[in-house]
């Protein structure tokens, strides 16, 4: 079982609320989380990436430190994490990613891999002219499959010819080829989302609600052929007791950010995939803490008590099968501590 953290590289991380002091991201808090997970035994951390965040009292998301840089850094500063920097494929060519990704290969001796996003607000791109306008809502896994396609030839070879339906590519040449394998990685949670994944990635991350557990549990009693490790998203609030874990649950919902929520609603409103995250992002107003609540950007939190909140994990993976979980935390440093220190050793399952 793998365990690893979700970066908090945009201002706040994961919670949009007036409940805890806002912050901006910075390169010192960043290298202090990964240096903390990697003493406490964390396997992998993935940066995000935002163009725009979406505003609100707390700035939510405003500011985004650049991925492909800061694991640069990291990678140079730690020896065991592996680090999954974030490709927002409309805004990176494959051969530029393909070089990058390369390098930070090198650097970190093969502790790489790459979160493939295809882009699902259209906000971010139109902004640099880059979002191609509606059709790109439901072509977005298309265009990920052909990036894909392009990344693949370039890292096996070193060269690519595509001529396709978004590719003129005319002998690309991209050395060094990197000398590690590169674990492709992928959040797709609609129809189509999930199809690029068995096609194309190494892992999935889901969101631990409810119905996509009971999903997994049912999927694991049938023949459906899956290509890729599942890996399960949620944030955790450990306290002294359950009822102050709830409490604190509770607060952060009762004072949410509803301008920066209802931005971010706003954006995922036009998204025409349906099936994905947008649909769920748009009906997580009134949400349980477990069902993903708006104002924990709908990831499900895991809450109470050390003890409590390891039977939880363990009841997780001992139903669905996964292979790992990804936590996001109010406060990444302590709370990857206490994970550590006293959510770790009570887990069968770890
Ligand atoms: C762990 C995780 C990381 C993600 N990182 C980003 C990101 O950095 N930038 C982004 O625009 N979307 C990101 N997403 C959104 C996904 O790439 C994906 O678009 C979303 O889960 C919706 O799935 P769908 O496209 O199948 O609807 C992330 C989602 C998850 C669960």
């Amino acid at each position: 079982m793998k365990f690893g953290v979700f970066l908090p590289n945009g201002s706040n991380g994961y919670v949009l609320t007036e409940a805890l002091k806002p912050y901006v991201p910075s390169y010192e808090h960043q290298k202090a989380i990964a240096l903390e997970a990697e003493k406490q035994g964390l396997s992998f951390a993935l940066p995000m990436i935002k163009f725009k965040g979406f505003g609100g009292a707390t700035g939510y998301w405003d500011h985004c430190l650049e991925p492909f840089t800061l694991i640069g850094a990291l990678s140079a500063v730690t020896q065991t994490l592996q680090f999954i920097p974030t490709v927002a494929l409309l805004a990176l060519h494959p051969a530029y990613t393909a070089r990058m990704i390369a390098t930070l290969s090198n650097i970190s001796n093969g502790r790489i891999g790459l979160n493939v996003v295809t882009g699902w607000n259209s906000a971010e791109y139109s902004q640099m002219g880059l979002w191609p306008g509606k059709g790109f809502y439901d072509a977005r896994y298309d265009y990920a499959a052909e990036y894909m396609a392009v990344l693949k030839d370039l890292w096996r070879t070193g060269r690519c010819n595509r001529k396709s339906k978004y590719w003129d590519l005319d002998d690309c040449h991209c050395l060094p080829q990197p000398e590690h394998p590169i674990p492709i990685v992928s959040a797709g949670q609609s129809p189509a989302g999930i199809e690029f994944c068995n096609e194309y990635a190494d892992q999935r991350f889901v969101f631990g609600h409810p119905d996509v557990l009971d999903e997994l549990e049912q999927q694991r009693g049938t023949s459906a052929q899956i290509n890729y490790g599942t890996y399960v998203l949620m944030h955790l609030i450990v306290e002294e007791t359950d009822k102050k874990a709830k409490r604190i649950g509770d607060e952060i919902i009762k004072k949410a950010d509803t301008a920066a929520i209802s931005n971010m609603m706003s954006s995922a409103q036009l998204d025409t995939n349906r099936g994905g995250t947008s649909e769920k992002t748009v009906l997580s107003l009134g949400k349980s803490l477990e069902e993903g609540n708006s104002a924990f950007n709908i990831i499900p939190v895991a809450h109470g008590s050390a003890k409590t909140v390891a039977m939880k994990l363990d009841e997780i993976a001992e139903r669905t099968g996964v292979d790992g979980f990804m936590f996001s935390w109010n406060d990444f440093e302590s709370g990857i501590r206490t994970f550590g220190q006293e959510v770790l050793p009570r887990m069968s399952c770890s």
